[in-house]
């Protein structure tokens, strides 16, 4: 079966300071970490691109490293996201027309890919990419925002993909955290995003622990 992972997402955290919260959250348990880069065109907010993340790299080594592309042209930033030291390159299929091809790039360039879909998309139109990825992310929020409450209305994509796929990495964002894990568990996601509920926490690491033993157990 698959391994639980817990990504917090940097998106809430003080982001003139991201080198050491995100040595923090590391410390404190984190599996990986979660970067939010939005284009202010896919969605209606901008957060930051390669050139951050080229920084933060410097500054941490060895941690894995997910993009979230909420970018309305995934195939632009493959490279320099893979100079950048990026592991994980998730991108969001609804602008992209050729979706084997990105994805092929995406390998290519030497990193893992994930598919994210928005919450009107649904599982069925990604069928036929799944055997070429390394993950699923389906979206618990519309994309752009952190602090939004969680959709539960979705975990029938996850508990669709469990079934169909038992081996794959089915990751979930937006608005997960104690409340939602459960529910998150049980549908069959095994990587998770937390942004406000880790970042914010008076301690981190117990709240990374608690999402972890739920989804492990
Ligand atoms: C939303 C982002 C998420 C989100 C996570 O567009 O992709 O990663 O910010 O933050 P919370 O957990 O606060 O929803
Ligand atoms: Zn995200």
């Amino acid at each position: 079966p698959v391994k639980a992972k817990i990504g917090p997402s940097i998106l809430n955290a003080d982001l003139s300071n991201l080198a050491c919260e995100s040595q923090k959250l590391l410390d404190n348990g984190a599996d990986y970490l979660h970067l939010d880069v939005m284009d202010g065109n896919f969605v209606p907010n901008l957060t930051f691109g390669h050139p951050m993340v080229k920084s933060l790299r410097n500054k941490i080594k060895t941690a894995f490293f997910e993009a979230h592309m909420m970018v309305q042209n995934p195939e632009q930033w493959i490279e320099p996201m893979a100079d950048a030291g990026v592991n994980l390159y998730t991108y969001h299929v609804e602008p992209v027309e050729d979706v084997a091809k990105v994805s092929r790039q995406v390998q290519d360039a030497g990193m893992k890919v994930g598919l994210a879909i928005k919450p009107g998309t649904e599982v069925k139109d990604i069928e036929k990419y799944i055997d070429m990825v390394d993950v699923v992310l389906v979206m618990t929020v519309e994309p752009g925002f952190g602090g939004q409450s969680f959709m539960a209305d979705m975990m029938p994509k996850v508990e669709w993909l469990r079934e169909n796929y038992p081996n794959l990495d089915i990751e979930v964002d937006g608005g997960v955290g104690p409340k939602t894990i459960e529910c998150c568990a049980k549908s069959g996601a095994n990587m998770i995003v937390s942004g406000t509920a880790v970042v914010g926490a008076p301690d981190q690491g117990q709240v990374i622990r608690q999402l972890r033993d739920v989804v492990q157990s």
